[in-house]
């Protein structure tokens, strides 16, 4: 096994008997079987089916197959040592129309994942909602519409009342920044749509999702333990000039506070980046409070570091990344920097604000080529980059900051969004031709990392 193993000097117990070790995975990413039984099509089925919209045209058609191979996935887990599995439920599974009839084969589906983790002996922790919108739901203006609210609060309630007697852990939205500002701003994700006029509405309907879950699932499920997952990366100027500094400052706000700061009463950030005001027209007497939730914990999900400067050209942020190939600085296959520091500072922020009772890290990890080469796959490159950032979330541990959890990012190679299946994030290699598993030199010092508790 890989020489890191001799030289890392931390264990699973450093961090504590009670901290949560687990990976992360996400429906429409994993599960293929995108038309069987009563499935209706998502935003994402509809995205992947037009040309241009992903690399060499993908789409997760079949993607792991985990429909069919949940329980060997779910006993290689077990084998590998992994205590906790986050995946997400597919809304267009359980209600093919997005809002009335319930597929009982939907889910029949998820109970039998939920209760195959459970003989295992693993704790599912589920994401009621990454990134697969029913397409019913966008025909009628998705995101965008405030009915979603509605919508949203009845997909909700079915699943607490579905699961919640054996799934006590529950996250409401994955990265609501990503999914309105790549879905609903810039229209590189699903559904494609651009511009701010999509993206303001779809902002303050996610805020009110984000809570609404939050309260139906605390009504609902008994002791349940309910976080949100946002997505975060420190933000730095790229020269050190009052401009860059005001453009780090507005990607920030964007990028970092723009979700969580309304969940915790303190509103939009509205007077960093002026032009959010437009979100005013949106928000309706009494939407403030309704935004507010007492989340049990909060997510965060952090990868690499951003540096910003300003620039005329990008419309109202006027801020603009300069990317890891640019600056040249060590960079995965995203062209994400590889930076851990990162995931210090991001926990050391959320730490800052009064609310945030604890922070749980749902996916960190790293894309990087990957091969075959007798018969294992040795990938170096990511069992450096997950170590160096452990040391980091071990580091804030040390000084006393909260940090209750880390989930890599992600088990099983699988289907990265617009990206297709080129980048692989997995501690298991998979070989899309047959569907073989092979864990990888990261996988197998994960899981004897785990196994040193
Ligand atoms: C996050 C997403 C997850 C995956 C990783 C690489 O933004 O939540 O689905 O794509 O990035």
């Amino acid at each position: 096994m890989s020489k890191n193993l001799d030289y890392f000097d931390l264990q699973a117990n450093d961090f504590g008997d009670d901290f949560i070790w687990g990976v992360s995975t996400a429906a429409y990413q994993i599960e293929g079987a995108h038309n069987i039984h009563d499935k209706g099509p998502s935003i994402w089925d509809d995205f992947t089916s037009k040309k241009g919209n992903t690399y060499q045209n993908q789409h997760g058609n079949d993607a792991c197959e985990f429909y069919h191979k949940f329980q060997e996935d779910i006993l290689l887990m077990k084998k590998m040592n992994i205590g906790h599995f986050r995946f997400s439920l597919s809304w267009s599974r359980i209600l093919p129309k997005g809002t009335g009839i319930v597929s009982d084969k939907g889910i029949q589906f998820y109970n039998d994942v939920i209760n195959f983790c459970l003989e295992c002996g693993i704790t599912p922790w589920v994401t009621v909602y990454h990134w697969d919108l029913p397409l019913v739901l966008e025909e009628k203006g998705g995101w965008t519409n405030r009915d979603i609210v509605q919508w949203f609060q009845e997909y909700v309630t079915v699943c607490a009342n579905s699961f919640g007697d054996r799934v006590k852990n529950w996250m409401v939205l994955n990265e609501p920044m990503v999914f309105t500002g790549a879905g609903y701003f810039l229209g590189v994700h699903a559904p494609g749509r651009k511009g701010l006029r999509n993206f303001l509405p779809s902002v303050h309907h996610a805020v009110l999702c984000q809570a609404a879950g939050g309260r139906i699932l605390r009504n609902l499920v008994a002791n349940a333990n309910i976080g949100t997952t946002f997505s975060c990366s420190q933000i730095s100027p790229y020269r050190n000039n009052r401009r860059d500094l005001r453009a780090a400052e507005r990607a920030d706000a964007m990028l970092n506070r723009l979700f969580i700061e309304p969940s915790l009463g303190m509103g939009y950030p509205l007077d960093t980046i002026p032009i959010l005001r437009r979100i005013q027209s949106y928000i309706l007497p009494g939407d403030a409070e309704n935004s507010v939730f007492d989340f049990d914990f909060v997510g965060i999900q952090n990868y690499t570091r951003e540096k910003v400067r300003h620039s005329y050209l990008v419309p109202y942020v006027r801020a603009k990344i300069v990317k890891a190939s640019k600056r040249k600085v060590k960079a995965t296959l995203m062209d994400w920097e590889v930076y851990p520091p990162s995931i210090f500072k991001m926990i050391k922020r959320f730490n800052s604000y009064k609310g945030v009772k604890k922070i749980v890290i749902t996916e960190n990890g790293a894309a990087f080529e990957d091969e075959i080469y007798q018969g294992g796959v040795h990938d170096e490159e990511r069992l450096s980059y997950l170590q160096a950032y452990l040391k980091q979330v071990h580091r804030a541990k040390r000084e006393g900051l909260r940090v209750d959890g880390y989930f890599v990012w992600t088990f099983t190679d699988n289907f990265e969004w617009a990206e297709g299946y080129n980048p692989r994030f997995g501690l298991v290699y998979v070989d899309f031709n047959n569907q073989q598993r092979i864990i990888k030199s990261s996988g197998k010092w994960f899981s004897h990392f785990l196994g040193t508790k």
